[in-house]
């Protein structure tokens, strides 16, 4: 057991550390647990996942909101990136390759001929150095690797760090940032799958969402963007205006049909922003529970579950069927490293990436 701060007398402000699991190598995988402002947060230093995260219904009763496994081995067995941190290159990049300053570099395909979030050993399988902190009325935990050059392809040295500090209003609030020894592609993102009910509760599809983007990026039948900017106005990707999830997810588009709902990447109204600013909201209308998202990110996936297929047993015992949670992925643009006109995800010596994504629950 690991006592962090104190509490302030009224909130709870504490951060607990366990034994989770132990890998075939030996290592030992913590789980810290976080409480602040009426959020409670267990993080893994394996994959830096978010293993569950709870917050309270209109009424006063918690709830976990993210899907889960109980333990490693299942986090181990194959998780398709429940909570987990997503590095060196979330998303999509076609053929798994790419040419950067005039050298091509081959990543592992891990998705038909694709590369997936960093490849077959992304960050999500990685596991943390974590160091717990206090700031002000904040708690959270500092989470960092060393990515070796020619790590799952990529060229150069990335040192990461990822903080994770739970405000004392109660938001989650990401900062990002990495620094690299040779010109290299970053796209950082984290991949909680929210059910706002409760993860293993059954569908999402009457949660209501609302996205500040009036364009997307339609993919092809691999799931990598065209390179069009479209327009969400008159098809099912249109939620400039909150509306039910499940509404138009059955509506005969051909979009629709290369992923089996929606698994796109929104074009941002805001852009590239210095600060987080408010990019969507979900709210749980029978619990009342609400989900705010900000970030300094373009792009935001937003991916309605569709690959959920029942096979999976969650945290609560329960299993995870099609629609039963989705993700909102604050993110550059998939493939951009292979698409000019999109912003550039190019990491230089000498520059930092950094990103920020604030999530803040609330009740209505
Ligand atoms: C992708 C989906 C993928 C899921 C799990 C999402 O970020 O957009 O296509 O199935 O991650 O791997």
């Amino acid at each position: 057991m690991f006592p962090g701060s104190g509490g302030n007398g009224k909130e709870r402000r504490q951060t607990v550390r366990t034994l989770f699991g132990v890998l075939a190598d030996g290592t030992e995988v913590s789980s810290w647990s976080l409480e602040n402002g009426g959020t409670r947060l267990k993080v893994l230093d394996y994959g830096g996942i978010v293993q569950s995260l709870e917050i309270p219904d209109r009424d006063g009763r918690y709830a976990n909101v993210s899907l889960g496994f109980s333990t490693l081995d299942d986090y181990v067995a194959g998780s398709p990136y429940f909570g987990a941190l997503i590095g060196r290159f979330g998303n999509r990049i076609a053929a798994g390759r790419f040419t950067l300053d005039g050298e091509t570099h081959q990543l592992p395909l891990n998705d038909g001929d694709r590369s997936l979030h960093g490849g077959t050993e992304g960050f999500d399988r990685r596991v943390w150095d974590v160091e717990p902190f206090t700031e002000g009325p904040d708690v959270g935990l500092r989470l960092r690797l060393t990515s070796a050059d020619g790590e799952m392809g990529y060229p150069g040295t990335l040192e990461v760090t990822v903080t994770y500090t739970l405000t004392g209003g109660g938001d989650w609030r990401i900062d990002y940032e990495a620094t690299t020894d040779r010109a290299t592609v970053v796209n950082l993102t984290n991949h909680v799958y929210w059910n706002l009910a409760g993860e293993g509760s059954g569908s999402v599809h009457d949660h209501e969402l609302e996205i500040a983007a009036a364009r997307y990026l339609p993919v092809d039948q691999s799931l990598i963007p065209t390179g069009e900017l479209a327009d969400v106005a008159g098809t099912p990707f249109d939620f400039r205006t909150a509306k039910a999830v499940g509404r138009d997810l059955r509506v005969a588009h051909e979009q629709s049909l290369h992923c089996k709902g929606v698994d796109h990447n929104y074009v941002l109204d805001k852009g590239v922003t210095v600060r987080p600013e408010p990019v969507a909201v979900l709210r749980d209308p029978a619990s009342g529970r609400t989900l705010g998202i900000a970030t300094t990110e373009p792009g935001l996936q937003f991916y309605s579950g569709n690959f959920l297929d029942g096979t999976l047993v969650g945290t609560g015992g329960r299993t995870y069927r099609q629609g039963d949670a989705l993700c909102l992925e604050t993110q550059a643009f998939p493939d951009a490293p292979n698409q000019p006109s999109f912003p550039s995800t190019v990491l230089r010596p000498g520059q930092t990436y950094r990103t920020t994504t604030v999530h803040s629950f609330g009740r209505s």
